[in-house]
C-alpha cells in the first residue's frame, strides 16, 4: 500500500518499539478479544478488507498458525509466503522484495535470522512490519508471557496488569544468549521485572543488548549467573527455551553438554519461590532444557501461554493496522 503522510507507520520489531501506556492497552485488548472469541463483532474487524502477508524463513508452528488465524479472525486475509518459494531465494534482493510487497498488502509478519533483515523491510517498504522471531529477539512471545503472568499475578484484572508485573523476579536457565534471553531482558527492563539468567561461560548476553538498553535509555534489570540455584532464588517463573536454537544446529553436541547444569527440573523449582511457574515458549525438549516432570506439572503454564500467542498477537496487529486504501 502507498505511505500515508499523515499516518506515520509503525512497526514492532522490538520490546521497546510500545510504551508501557500501549503495552497496558494491548493487553487490555488482548483479554477483551480473549473473553469475546466466540462472538465477534463487525466493530471489532480493524484488518477487514486488508491483506497480510506472514513471511517465514525459519520453522514455526505456534507463530504460523496463531498469526494465520490472527490475521482471518480480525477480518483480514492472512498470505502464507515461504522464503524459499519466492524470488528472494533465487537473489532477489530483500529491498526489492519488500517494496514489491508493500504495494499489494497491508502489513508483513516475518520470522528471519538477522534481524537486520526485518529493519531493512521495515525502512524500505510502506506498511507495518512485525518480528516473528529473529535470531535477535522474539518479541510477541515476551509480550505474551508477560501477558500470561499478568493474567494470574493481576487476578484477572487489566487496570492492573503491568502493576502486578513491576518488581517480579523471572529466571531464565540455559542459553543466555538467545533471541528469548534478549527479549526478556530488554522486556524486563521497560515493565520493571528483575531477570536472573542463569547459563554455561561464554553465553553471557551480548554487548549488542546491552547496547540496546542504553539507545532505549532503560536502567538494566538483569544479572548473569553460572549458578543456576542463585538465579532460581525467589523466583516467581523460571523459565527456559531450547538449547540449540533455529540456525545454531553446528553446535549441537557441544551445547547439549555444556548446559546440561542448567536443566530445570524438580528439585530446582523447589528453589524457587512457592507456588513458582514454569514457563516455556516451545518447541519442549523434556529431557534435555526441562525435565518431563517439571513440564508436566502443575507449575507449567505452557499451553496456556501457546494459547495466548494468538490474543496478544491479535492485539498487536489491531494496534499496528491502518485503514485500508479504497
Ligand atoms: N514459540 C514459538 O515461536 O513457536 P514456533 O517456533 O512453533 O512458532
Ligand atoms: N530460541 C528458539 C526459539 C524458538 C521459538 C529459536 O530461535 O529456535
Amino acid at each position: 500500500m502507498k505511505s500515508d503522510a499523515t499516518c506515520p507507520v509503525r512497526h514492532f520489531l522490538k520490546e521497546t518499539d510500545f510504551t508501557p501506556v500501549e503495552i497496558q492497552s494491548v493487553f487490555a485488548t488482548a483479554s477483551e478479544m480473549k473473553a469475546r472469541r466466540g462472538a465477534p463483532s463487525p466493530a471489532r474487524l480493524p484488518l477487514a478488507r486488508q491483506s497480510w502477508g506472514l513471511l517465514f524463513f525459519k520453522k514455526s508452528t505456534r507463530t504460523r498458525v496463531s498469526f494465520q488465524v490472527g490475521v482471518h479472525e480480525l477480518g483480514g486475509q492472512p498470505v502464507m509466503l515461504n522464503a524459499d518459494e519466492l524470488q528472494l531465494s533465487r537473489g532477489e534482493t530483500t529491498a526489492d522484495t519488500a517494496r514489491v510487497l508493500s504495494r499489494y498488502l497491508h502489513g508483513l509478519v516475518i520470522r528471519c535470522y538477522e534481524h537486520g533483515l526485518l529493519e531493512e523491510v521495515a525502512q524500505l517498504g510502506t506498511v507495518p512490519v512485525v518480528n516473528a522471531l529473529s535470531d535477535y529477539l522474539h518479541p510477541c512471545q515476551i509480550y505474551t508471557d508477560f501477558f500470561t503472568l499478568a493474567e494470574r499475578w493481576s487476578n484477572a484484572t487489566p487496570a492492573r496488569h503491568l502493576e502486578s508485573l513491576k518488581g517480579r523476579k523471572i529466571a531464565f536457565l540455559g542459553d543466555t544468549a538467545c533471541n528469548m534471553a534478549n527479549s526478556l531482558i530488554l522486556g524486563g527492563a521497560l515493565l520493571g521485572v528483575q531477570v536472573a539468567l542463569a547459563g554455561p561461560s561464554g553465553y553471557e548476553p551480548a554487548a549488542g543488548i546491552r547496547a540496546q538498553l542504553q539507545r532505549d535509555g532503560l536502567a538494566p534489570t538483569w544479572h548473569f549467573t553460572q549458578d543456576p540455584v542463585e538465579a532460581v532464588r525467589g523466583a516467581d517463573m523460571v523459565c527456559t527455551d531450547v538449547w540449540v536454537s533455529m540456525g545454531m544446529e553446528s553446535e549441537k553436541a557441544a551445547r547439549l553438554s555444556q548446559m546440561q547444569p542448567y536443566q530445570v527440573n524438580a528439585p530446582l523449582m523447589r528453589a524457587a519461590r512457592p507456588g513458582a511457574y514454569f514457563m516455556h515458549c516451545l518447541p519442549a525438549h523434556a529431557g534435555e532444557e526441562v525435565a518431563e516432570e517439571v513440564l508436566e506439572s502443575p507449575a507449567s503454564i505452557v499451553f496456556d501461554q501457546a494459547e495466548n500467542r494468538l490474543h496478544v498477537q491479535k492485539a498487536i496487529l489491531a494496534h499496528l493496522a491502518r485503514p485500508p486504501a479504497v
